[in-house]
């Protein structure tokens, strides 16, 4: 008589990422591991066999929301006590073991470096053992549990160069928990991004907390801006971009690459977190005002018309007033395209969670809006000075909205319009007819 055995059954893994892209690579590496143990992801978590939350930990916020998350995943698993439930990424990294006590009907904890035993820990929480794996792995062996080449065809993909950091910033936790910086081999990147040329992709993002250190530290290596030059040789790769930089490291070579580079975007993500030199000082940035207005001087100069955004910190311990006038000049003199901006939150095991943070909430918050609304004029100035241009717009898919297709100009701002859907994967000319706070709308050429 044939019959199914129990464990060749159906099994279904809802997946939370939160966090930053490396998250999302991460996830997308979660979900292939656990394909091959039989796990299919579901968008209904009450159907769930599995439940992983793959957290971020960047900001207090983001750390309480994991929390909350799985307190609501416990009532599920007071419905059906063989749901599993697990959690990865940078809280994970952050608590470890502590998080199986904190948590008792938690399952699985595993960290930023773990991510291949994911698998083994599963099997064994389907025999009601708990466990917690949050070893970092440094050295060449890490590299060969990078995200296997995967089968992604989309237009637009990102591609990890480089995992880590070693920058420490008073404030980040990331060093804390995505551990020591390493970067892939070039070789590795860049057949993983013709593979992807050859399925279709048209644009990529080269990935990491601070690319432009990308190959300094592995002896023979490429340097960013060369890794950049071979991305750009590749065939069918017709739009570049990277993310994040870090001010202090950008070269000139990688300037050049703007001037030389037609296929790099026109765009940079380059934070400056202060204007204040001596803020810039506490939080151990290593550069001053001036050192990145001059970058970006030399950027705008390199490529005109350059569209930069950047991530500003309000309220770090010990800001005060004059301090906070010479954010909000920095950001009028780089006049930036969009920021991000947020309210310092203190980190455990961070330099800046033992300095005396004397400012009241009130006070950073009214910071934080007037920081805010100051931006939000100049992103629509910026936006309504784009309308009656052309633009050139990578087609990436179909938009939220109906019969629309959306994309990117290479300064990075969202453009939908009506057009058919073979248009996908190529780039047209669109004239832009309205600004919106987020996007363009335009009509093909
Ligand atoms: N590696 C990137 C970004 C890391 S986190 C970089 O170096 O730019 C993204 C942003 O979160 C940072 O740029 C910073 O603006 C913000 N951030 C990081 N730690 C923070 C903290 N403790 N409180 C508030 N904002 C923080
Ligand atoms: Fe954090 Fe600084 Fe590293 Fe960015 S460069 S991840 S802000 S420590
Ligand atoms: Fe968050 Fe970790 Fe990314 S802390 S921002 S998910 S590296």
């Amino acid at each position: 008589m044939l019959h199914t055995p129990p464990s060749a059954r159906e099994k279904y893994l809802y997946l939370e990422t939160f966090g930053c892209q490396m998250n999302v690579s991460d996830s997308e590496k979660i979900v292939d591991l656990l394909k091959e143990i039989g796990y299919r992801l579901t968008q209904d978590s009450s159907q769930a066999d599995l439940i992983i939350l793959n957290t971020c930990s960047i900001r207090s916020k983001a750390e309480h929301k994991v929390y909350s998350q799985l307190g609501r995943y416990r009532e599920l698993k007071s419905l059906n006590g063989d749901l599993i439930l697990g959690v990865g990424g940078c809280v994970a990294q952050q608590e470890g073991e502590r998080l199986l006590k904190k948590v008792p009907y938690l399952d699985i904890v595993f960290g930023t470096h773990n991510l291949h035993l994911l698998p083994e820990m599963v099997r064994a929480a389907e025999t009601g053992e708990r466990s917690a794996e949050v070893a970092f792995i440094d050295g060449e062996i890490r590299l060969d549990l990078f995200p296997a080449v995967d089968a992604g065809a989309e237009v637009s993909r990102f591609v990890t160069v480089m995992q880590g950091c070693d920058n420490f910033c008073a404030y980040c936790i990331v060093p804390h928990v995505r551990g020591r910086e390493i970067s892939r081999r070039s070789a590795d990147i860049l057949s993983e991004i013709r593979g992807m040329a050859k399925r279709g992709t048209r644009e990529v993002t080269l990935l990491g907390q601070n690319v432009n250190s990308y190959g300094l530290k592995s002896s023979g290596e490429l340097d960013f801006a060369a890794l950049l030059r071979e991305v750009a040789r590749i065939d069918g790769i017709e739009r570049i971009r990277f993310t994040t930089s870090h001010p202090r490291d950008i070269s000139p070579g990688l300037i050049a690459c703007f001037a030389d580079l037609p296929k790099l975007c026109s765009h940079i993500h380059l934070p400056a977190q202060s204007g204040s030199d001596r803020i810039l000082s506490l939080m151990n940035r290593g550069y001053t005002r001036g050192d990145y207005l001059a970058k970006v001087a030399s950027l705008k100069e390199a490529r005109p018309g350059i569209q930069i955004t950047g991530d500003m910190i309000v309220g770090f311990p010990g800001e005060n007033e004059d301090d906070f006038a010479q954010t909000l000049q920095l950001m009028e003199e780089v006049d930036y395209a969009d920021l991000f901006s947020f309210i310092y939150s203190a980190r455990p095991g961070t330099r800046a969670a033992e300095f005396d943070d004397e400012l009241g909430r009130r006070e950073k918050q009214e910071r934080l809006a007037m920081l805010q609304s100051q931006q939000r004029e100049r992103t629509q100035k910026r936006g309504r000075s784009f309308v009656g241009t052309c633009q050139q717009v990578l087609v990436e898919g179909n938009s939220k909205r109906g019969g629309q297709l959306t994309g990117r100009t290479s300064g990075n701002r969202v453009v939908n319009f009506p057009g058919d859907c073979t248009l996908v994967g190529r780039v047209v000319g669109v004239r832009i007819a309205r600004a919106y706070p987020n996007s363009l709308l335009g009509e093909l050429i």
